[in-house]
């Protein structure tokens, strides 16, 4: 057990991809556009995409060239990174009511350097949440949490206005209300609104964690497309196609608070991750990769749509949206079946949320997307 727990990411041990951890895929080499190779030399196509940290597809060649010439210029040194100043200017054109950024190096800890922004700027402890953000402390419920930091969060459902009013009035002092804006599927207007609306009037921050949607669903991630502009908004995943970067941003007089608290990390500012955001911030300036996602997205989800409608018996439809789904099966048991018989056929396809196409996907992977997951389902389905 020399890495307990098989690894670090949670989702990528075999049993929550498969559901048993012998005869599947287990360890990576190598991976290229959307294509991964495993330590016994067999070629997935891959729809799940490093989690989604990966949109341009992998050693995309404009973020290799900018990470190579960042290693070659010394990766980190003993002064702040020019670097990081001009992609925290890019990034606040593309994120909607951004005027100063920090980076960090994951998601987990750009959420929580959000809500220790909320804190400062409140004087307040509690905390609203919808959705996944991270293992830290604060939005933890597992072994080693300690209760009195469990009771200061509350959770709601998704997309539920009145719940989340009801909760948010109950919850009193709230510092942030801290939404992941697509859990499963899109949120309503009226949701995002309440949540915009009732924070303002109980003197919460509004934070949108758009770890999975910025650069997916739109460059600035739902905010953008919903026109609902959060306190605070954190960014990460696809950011760096690969590369450890995630960041806050919000309004200058917000993200001030970073200034009265300590908020700090020896390799925040290694500039390979920061070079490979530039490249990603040019890519997506320059090439329509979000028009890209979106129409492979909805290829993708459409043959999702058709297997959902011809298994009636496997599956009960498809949850999120053409960047970012997946199917929901009837049983964890047939989701699990249906994920190792698919890499059998060399298909690694996420059981659960979600597969998430990338600008390396194109009909030609679509194709074969259809093809071996449509023999899958036939298989499941005749022998379930
Ligand atoms: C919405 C959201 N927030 C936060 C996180 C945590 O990010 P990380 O795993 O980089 O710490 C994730 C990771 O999946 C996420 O999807």
């Amino acid at each position: 057990m020399t890495v307990p727990g098989f690894t670090s990411t949670g989702s990528k041990r075999p049993d929550a991809l498969f559901g048993v951890s012998a005869d599947v895929p287990g360890r990576m080499v190598r991976a290229a556009g959307c294509r991964l190779w495993d330590d016994r030399g067999a070629e997935y196509l891959d729809t799940a995409m490093a989690l989604g940290a990966v949109a341009l597809g992998y050693g995309h060649p404009a973020v290799v060239e900018a990470v190579e010439r960042a290693a070659r210029d010394g990766v980190v040194g003993s002064l702040a990174p020019a670097l990081e100043a001009e992609v925290a200017e890019r990034l606040c054109a593309v994120i909607r009511g951004a005027e100063a950024v920090r980076f960090l190096k994951t998601g987990a800890e750009a959420v929580a350097a959000a809500v220790r922004l909320a804190r400062v700027v409140t004087g307040r402890e509690r905390v609203l949440t919808c959705g996944y953000h991270g293992w830290l402390d604060w939005c933890a419920e597992e072994a080693g949490v300690p209760k009195a930091v469990r009771g200061l969060r509350r959770e709601v459902a998704f997309d539920d206005p009145a719940a989340l009013t009801a909760t948010l009035e109950a919850f009193q002092p709230v510092a942030a209300v801290v939404l992941e804006p697509v859990v499963s599927a899109p949120p309503s207007e009226e949701w995002l609104a309440t949540a915009s609306r009732e924070a303002r009037r109980h003197g919460a921050l509004l934070v949108f964690d758009e770890i999975k949607t910025a650069f997916r669903v739109a460059a600035g991630g739902m905010a953008e497309r919903s026109g609902v502009v959060p306190d605070l908004t954190v960014v990460g995943k696809a950011l760096g196609n690969g590369l450890p970067i995630a960041a806050v941003c919000g309004a200058r007089e917000v993200m001030e608070a970073a200034t009265r608290t300590w908020i700090s990390s020896t390799l925040a500012t290694e500039y390979v991750s920061l070079a490979a955001a530039r490249a990603v911030l040019e890519t997506y300036a320059r090439e329509p990769v979000l028009e890209h996602l979106e129409r492979v997205g909805i290829r993708f989800y459409r043959v999702l749509e058709q297997l959902a409608d011809a298994h009636p018996e496997l599956v009960g439809g498809v949850r999120g949206l053409p960047q970012m789904c997946y199917l929901d099966f009837a049983t964890e048991a047939l989701s699990c079946r249906v994920a190792r018989e698919a890499a059998r056929r060399g298909l690694l396809f996420k059981r659960n949320a979600y597969n998430f196409v990338s600008l390396a996907h194109g009909d030609e992977e679509i194709e074969m997307v259809t093809e071996r997951l449509g023999d899958v389902m036939v298989e499941v389905a005749r022998t379930c």
